[in-house]
């Protein structure tokens, strides 16, 4: 991928979250606490306008993403539509929905990747965190007909304490299956897992013995697999470089056209953010106040103003400083200099010590599930 310097260069990414429709209902979803059902969702030639005028701002690469994807009826037509535009496009699903005709039928339309999520390394222990029997059998089925595609594979897998042992386990599933690439990720809590951050806490040394297991399975399986490994959050001296700095390099399409910054941009109170149903999208990468609220570093406050890291990583997340501190512009309190790093060390202490049992389930509002239905 491209890396813009210039924060009003062209996007070179969209995540596209088509739908928000999911048979899972993994307790740490990205998506947001109340989400709109099918009748909420663009139609197929909306979401085609919003990737042609993608692939006219810049846009290389499409992923293709929810809920499941693989929920619309005409993922075929636009992954083909993308195609068409010569944009590279990833697919990022549970593999629940998907056939192995489907799956031929969307190699030949020209997708060109396919990330399939893994809640755990075992049968009961993901069907358990995804809320859905015979899903992990039947991820087994989908990696092979990626295989028997020729398409690349990547494994993304989210580290939480109910599978925080598992973590290297989950590195050598990934290899059985053939992917070329896994992703660990210690849970980030937003959506869902802010939600439910109680039930998902590791502990500290819960979490630096699996990211020193999976950092081992670097070493072994050098050439074999690449593993992107997302550190966890609550355990780290530095914040990560959210979304490589807001309004840098990508936008997100919910399902209901809105074009933000990240996905839980949302969940900053007095932002303005704009619909592709009724604005141009290069007007909104350009113009939107909700992008240009933290592009550059006007808004910054100290430490980060000061800071020698601030282009390294953008003061964190603005997310999480709005919801830890109720101030979406402080120094993301996950960094060591800030004056309320204190308070990551109580909560990470405090909720990896609750029980794993009794999160709440993703889910749509039932209203919304039966008109769906
Ligand atoms: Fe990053 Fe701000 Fe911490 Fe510096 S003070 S390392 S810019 S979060
Ligand atoms: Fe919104 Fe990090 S999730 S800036």
């Amino acid at each position: 991928m491209t890396t813009n310097t210039n924060p009003l260069a062209p996007p070179s990414a969209l995540l596209a979250e088509l739908t928000y429709r999911c048979p899972l209902s993994c307790p740490y979803c990205s998506n947001p606490l109340q989400m709109g059902g099918r009748d909420t969702e663009m139609s197929t030639e909306e979401w085609k306008a919003i990737f042609d005028q993608a692939a006219a701002l810049g846009v290389l690469h499409v992923h293709m993403s929810g809920g499941e994807p693989a929920a619309r009826r005409d993922l075929l037509e636009l992954v083909a539509h993308c195609a068409g535009l010569e944009l590279y496009t990833n697919l990022i699903t549970s593999g629940v929905g998907l056939t192995r005709a489907s799956m031929a039928a969307l190699a030949a339309a020209g997708l060109d990747h396919v990330q399939l999520s893994i809640q755990d390394s075992t049968a009961e222990g993901a069907d358990w965190i995804g809320g859905y029997e015979g899903g992990f059998a039947k991820k087994l089925e989908v990696a092979g007909w990626v295989a028997e595609e020729g398409l690349p594979l990547t494994i993304n897998a989210v580290i939480h304490r109910a599978n925080v042992a598992h973590a290297a386990d989950m590195v050598d599933f990934a290899v059985r299956l053939g992917a070329r690439r896994i992703e660990i990720a210690h849970t980030q809590y937003y959506g869902w897992a802010l939600h439910n951050r109680a039930h998902l806490m590791p502990t500290r040394e819960q979490s630096e013995k699996a990211y020193a297991e999976v950092e081992e399975r670097r070493a072994r399986y050098r050439g074999q697999i690449v593993i992107d490994h997302v550190a966890p959050d609550y355990h780290a001296k530095y914040p990560k470089a959210c979304m490589s700095g807001w309004g840098r390099l990508s936008m997100n399409v919910t399902p209901q056209g809105k074009i933000l910054p990240c996905h839980a941009a949302e969940t900053i109170p007095g932002l303005e953010f704009w619909n592709a149903r009724e604005i141009p999208l290069a007007d909104i990468w350009a113009n939107s106040p909700g992008f240009n609220a933290y592009r550059g570093d006007d808004w910054m406050q100290e430490p980060c103003r000061s800071c020698e890291r601030k282009t390294e990583d953008f003061g964190g997340c603005r997310c999480q400083a709005m919801a830890l501190l109720g101030d979406a512009s402080a120094c993301d309190p996950i960094c060591v200099k800030s004056p309320r790093h204190g308070l990551i060390a109580e909560i990470a202490a405090r909720d990896s010590a609750e029980k794993v049992e009794g999160f709440t389930p993703r889910r749509i509002e039932r209203i919304r599930e039966k008109s769906d239905a």
